[in-house]
């Protein structure tokens, strides 16, 4: 009774309408709580939600990687940018060096990969790396050598003169990618391009004292595709033992590849 004999008809008043707003008031308040809560979101929530991964390049089963290349994994929100320790296996084992860029993951080996080979890289979410789940990215290197790079130059050096349609051995060319791989059984050491059978043949026909020996003069078409081409005659049914072994490891190691697209694995 006292308390209520003590107020004002003024303080009796805004009391009232505190009672009416103090509903709306509040939930404003609340309302603005919630939005000032989101907005900070980004800076919490990398310790608590797990990491998304969202794609890679190179992309998963991918062909043709660059063997130097730098392997990037993207996620859905930043990482540690203070990531410190990483546990990434790849096999066949290399090491691996690693670096944080916003929502990116690069990854390298400190040395050139193995060229065409089935490479797979496992990470499991870890202390600084809070993966939803395991990421396991499987994808294969370059080869080492070309047919278009590598293989026709040795051919026309040494022997399209004569494995041409104008040539005498017109009737098994070595003059295209198609007609080489009919001498060629990919992942085959012993493909007949390569076999030391024909060596002594092509011994004997190129033998000074030969008569049917491809002759520089007189419109030999064998001479007249090197030199059209400015090719050395010294090279004519020759190949080192290194060129020898380059169509070896064309053949046996990278399966007989035409091109390859050379995929940068980092953009
Ligand atoms: C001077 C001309 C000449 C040159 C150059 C030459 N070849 Fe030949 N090659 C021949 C002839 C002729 C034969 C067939 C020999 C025989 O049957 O006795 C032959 C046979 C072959 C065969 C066996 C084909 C078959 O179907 O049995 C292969 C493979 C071959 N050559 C590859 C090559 C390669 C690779 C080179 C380059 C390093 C080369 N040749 C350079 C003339 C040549």
């Amino acid at each position: 009774m006292g308390a209520v004999a003590m107020s004002t008809p003024a303080s009796q008043k805004i009391l009232r309408r505190w009672r009416r707003w103090r509903t709306w008031v509040s939930l404003v308040l609340l309302g603005v709580m919630f939005v000032a809560a989101k907005s900070f979101s980004p800076v919490w929530s990398q310790d608590t939600s797990p990491l998304l991964w969202v794609s890679s390049q190179p992309a998963p089963e991918q062909r043709d990687v660059y063997v130097d290349g730098v392997i990037r994994l993207q996620f859905d929100q930043p990482l540690n940018a203070n990531l410190q320790r990483l546990i990434a296996d790849l096999e066949p084992p290399a090491t691996v060096i690693f670096d944080v860029q916003g929502n990116e993951l690069l990854l390298k080996s400190r040395d050139p990969l193995k060229f065409s080979t089935d490479y797979t890289l496992t990470i499991a979410p870890q202390e600084g790396l809070p993966l939803e789940q395991t990421i396991q990215l499987t994808f294969r290197t370059e080869p080492q050598f070309t047919y278009e790079k590598d293989i026709k130059p040795l051919l026309e050096a040494s022997c399209v003169g004569c494995h041409q349609p104008a040539g005498r051995q017109r009737t098994q060319l070595l003059d295209s990618y198609e007609a080489t791989l009919a001498y060629v059984t990919p992942g085959d050491a012993n493909s007949e391009l390569i076999n030391p059978r024909w060596t002594n043949r092509h011994a004997t026909i190129l033998n000074a004292n030969n008569p049917n020996r491809p002759q520089a003069r007189g419109g030999s078409p064998e001479i007249a595709y090197i030199q059209e081409r400015g090719l050395p005659l010294s090279r004519l049914g020759f190949w080192t033992s290194e060129e020898v072994e380059m169509v070896r490891t064309w053949i046996v190691q990278d399966g007989a590849p035409r091109t390859s697209a050379r995929v940068q694995a980092g953009g």
